[in-house]
């Protein structure tokens, strides 16, 4: 490899590395972002559960539910105010379309308080309703 050639791919992955480490810096776009993966630590309990890859534990698979329902309760709240931020990827049209999006995130709440956790399978049965709520919300205002 040319000096200057290795030169390049280092600076790249050093833009990388601080461009990661530092995420948002906007305050309510880290505070929606935070919000969004505690949904996405909630969902992996959740899987990992019902999948077979952690034993069932009751007190867990309660809390991970808690997490999507009081935290899909807080959605609105949370995209509020129309911040923006260079690692934000909220589309523009999560506040033109306010009303749908505020809908898909009651969508998400309606899925997540129905969720049955008494046992794995009971939760792998509600996961597809949850995921698609998480889905069809990304697909629309989410920018990948
Ligand atoms: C009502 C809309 C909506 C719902 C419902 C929703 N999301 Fe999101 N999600 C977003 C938007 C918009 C972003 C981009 C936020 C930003 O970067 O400002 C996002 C970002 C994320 C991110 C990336 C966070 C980061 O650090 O950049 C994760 C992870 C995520 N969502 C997981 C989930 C999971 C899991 C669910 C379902 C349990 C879910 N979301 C439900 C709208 C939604």
């Amino acid at each position: 490899m040319k000096f200057a050639t290795k030169l390049m791919v280092l600076g790249a992955v050093l833009a990388g590395g601080i461009a990661f480490a530092e995420g948002a810096n906007d305050p309510d776009v880290k505070a929606r972002q935070e919000l969004m993966g505690t949904f996405g630590g909630a969902m992996k309990a959740l899987g990992d559960m019902a999948g077979g890859k952690v034993a069932y534990d009751a007190a867990a698979a309660e809390a991970a539910k808690k997490a999507l329902v009081d935290g899909s309760a807080g959605i609105e709240a949370a995209f509020k105010n129309n911040a923006t931020d260079p690692a934000g990827k909220a589309k523009p049209e999560v506040w033109t379309a306010w009303d749908d999006f505020v809908a898909k995130a009651g969508d998400l709440n309606t899925a997540a308080g129905a969720l049955d956790v008494t046992s794995a399978e009971s939760i792998g049965a509600g996961m597809g309703g949850i995921g698609g709520a998480c889905k069809a919300c990304h697909t629309a205002y989410k920018a990948s």
